[in-house]
């Protein structure tokens, strides 16, 4: 019987007292979006398996040994998906967002799911918040969504926030850099993971992103990819910094970084924060030019980024950055007797017409035990009906923090809870 109390393994219930914190987060991050000019997409939870092989790439750990895939009763291989990257370029090419005018500015709030070693902050399903920016090459773009990720971070009051930027450059510099790569890693070869022994040939770059630590350690002193990059990606990365000098946003030059998944051209970009149990980065992303082509349309320029719900939750905790949030009613209404309850039905029907959250028994407490009860929900008024308010349509209004008590006609009680709200 246990399997049916236990959820499954790395993944979380978001009760409603957590909910709340989700939805303020939300809030946060639609209200910034739109300030930026991007619109929410949603897209499905599940994809065609090849859409992640291409897109994110098949030497990346994601597709090598994380998805969640399984063939559907149609004999289709589907793969619930891991990022949501690869899912609005899909939905960017097929419902004709191109058409549209550009640049098509786009963001999500999606669960994601990847076979991985839960630990805090680290989950199988887990959640993103991310934007993506299709058909817009230059790198002022690349500037705003950066600062479009770096405004919602301090919105949210995340402590300790760095950011790290590189650039992994293009095909035509890539193919200079996996030589020497290649040629580095020659020299330690059999010392290498099995996967990074295939990926050798493949994509030598994901062996610098590989967790084994014997790999990791390999990977010191392997030659930088920022010392590879051609003209046109060196000029682009400097246009870049040109762009967060002037709009005063505090970077580092990390050469380290290059990724855990394959789209990725010129600039990419982490936020990290230096909080203990994070887990560090909450925020990756960059540019993906090759990816639209990669599934089957026309060459178009693309770049995003996504934040880690759950780490942004966790570094907001830690920091004690959330703000009070509460459901709680507004009003609580207590009756005594048959009649003052009948009443009671529609009177509250009315008040929460008119925008009034409120509250009731349905256990046939006792007064003393409703007020109780409204006490534990924490109701900001109260007040009790019984047959004298019912007949002479007044009731005493309770402020239920400070114990003042006001008479008003039922009709005001609504007015008069507004005024004190
Ligand atoms: P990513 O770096 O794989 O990039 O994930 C983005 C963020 O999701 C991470 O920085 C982290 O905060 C969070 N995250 C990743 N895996 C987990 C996990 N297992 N548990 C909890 N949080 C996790 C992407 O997914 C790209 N699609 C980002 C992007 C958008 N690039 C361009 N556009």
């Amino acid at each position: 019987m246990r399997m049916l109390t236990k959820a499954p393994r790395g993944t979380n219930d978001i009760i409603p007292a957590e909910s709340v914190k989700w939805r303020y987060i939300e809030d946060v991050t639609g209200k910034i979006c739109k300030s930026y000019g991007f619109k929410e997409i949603r897209t499905p939870l599940f994809e065609h398996t090849e859409l992640f092989e291409r897109g994110v790439g098949d030497t990346t750990d994601v597709v090598q040994k994380e998805m969640y895939t399984f063939n559907d009763k149609g004999g289709r291989s589907i793969t619930l998906r891991p990022e949501g990257t690869a899912g609005a370029a899909r939905a960017y090419l097929e419902r004709n967002l191109y058409a549209e005018a550009q640049p098509t500015k786009l963001y999500y709030n999606i669960s994601c799911y990847r076979y991985e070693k839960p630990q805090a902050g680290r989950l199988r399903e887990f959640h993103q918040f991310g934007a993506e920016c299709y058909g817009a090459k230059g790198p002022a773009v690349d500037a705003e969504m950066i600062m479009l990720a770096e405004n919602v971070l301090t919105e949210l009051k995340i402590p300790g926030i760095k950011l790290n930027i590189n650039s992994i450059g293009c095909p035509t510099c890539r193919a200079e850099y996996n030589r020497a790569l290649r040629e580095y890693f020659s020299g330690c070869y059999d010392e290498l993971c099995d996967t990074c022994k295939s990926r050798y040939e493949k994509n030598p770059l994901r062996i610098l992103d590989c967790k084994s630590p014997v790999c990791k350690k390999l990977c010191e002193g392997a030659p930088m990819l920022l010392d590879y990059i051609c003209e046109e990606c060196s000029e682009h990365f400097e246009g870049l910094k040109k762009y967060l000098d002037a709009s005063h946003v505090p970077y580092n030059v990390d050469p380290t970084i290059v990724r855990g998944l394959d789209y990725y051209t010129k600039t990419v970009f982490e936020f990290k924060t230096t909080l203990e149990g994070t887990q560090g980065t909450v925020c990756g992303g960059g540019r993906y030019d090759g990816l639209i082509e990669e599934i089957g349309g026309s060459p178009t320029p693309a770049i995003g980024f996504a934040m880690g719900m759950e780490r942004i939750l966790l570094a907001m905790e830690a920091a004690g950055s959330l703000p009070e949030l509460d459901e709680n009613p507004d009003l609580f209404v207590a009756t005594i007797g048959g009649e003052a309850d009948i009443f009671s039905m529609n009177f509250i029907k009315n008040l929460r017409q008119e925008g009034i959250s409120a509250a009731r028994d349905y256990l046939d407490r006792s007064l003393k035990a409703q007020m109780k009860y409204a006490d534990k929900l924490g109701a900001r008024f109260s007040l009790v009906l019984g047959e004298t308010e019912v007949n002479e349509k007044r009731a005493k209004l309770k402020n239920m923090t400070t114990g003042e008590t006001k008479e008003i006609d039922l009709c005001d009680i609504a007015k008069a809870i507004k005024e004190e709200l």
